[in-house]
């Protein structure tokens, strides 16, 4: 890069910045009128020093879901390569899966008891957005329920069921996909709250 291509921002860098309060994930249900704390509080301060003892256990949990359920799917590939036979598959998997779907669970509940509402009453203006995110948990909720009995099959079946072992293949990724947009959407607008409230 050149000096002047340094010191002088390109077109293409001032219209990023103009388009830089878009929320991150590409397929977002967040709405442009629901973003005015994302401005305030865009993802590249939340580690700053004066937000990161507000927004990181919140940021921290979601990471430890993601990392979760990323093994999770690696397993599975793994089973489904032939690079895992039936016992290993199975003495990897079954108790992650009773982990993962405990703590979503937990985790899923003190948000909408506790979190969800407060941040409404906070901020009536989100109550569309939180229904949003709500409504993702009893979808979520469906689809851990599916992985559950999908799961609990498995620890019966001594022997190898394939046909057992891509159903449930099939639901961790409609749970992956679901969760990254979740999530994401989710820190978009919980994070800005977190970070700016006064406590
Ligand atoms: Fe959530
Ligand atoms: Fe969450």
């Amino acid at each position: 890069m050149t000096d002047s291509a340094q010191n002088n921002p390109s077109q293409q860098d001032l219209d990023d910045d103009l388009f830089s309060v878009a929320p991150r994930h590409p397929d977002s249900r967040l709405e442009s009128d629901w973003l005015f704390l994302y401005e305030k509080l865009p993802p590249d301060q939340w580690f700053s020093a004066d937000y990161a003892y507000k927004t990181s256990g919140w940021l921290k949990v979601h990471t430890n879901i993601r990392k979760r359920q990323r093994i999770l799917t690696q397993i599975s590939d793994a089973y489904m390569s032939g690079e895992f036979d039936w016992t290993e598959y199975r003495s990897q998997i079954l108790k992650r899966i009773n982990m993962h779907v405990l703590k979503l669970h937990q985790h899923h509940g003190v948000e909408d008891e506790g979190f969800f509402p407060e941040f409404v009453s906070m901020y009536p203006k989100l109550a569309p957005a939180f229904e949003i995110l709500g409504h993702d948990h009893e979808y979520l909720n469906e689809l851990l329920d599916t992985l559950q009995a999908q799961n609990d099959q498995l620890a019966r079946s001594d022997t190898e069921d394939k046909a057992l072992a891509k159903e449930l293949h099939d639901t961790l990724v409609a749970i992956t996909d679901l969760l990254q947009q979740h999530l994401t959407d989710e820190e978009d607008l919980v994070i800005p709250i977190l970070g700016l409230r006064q406590s």
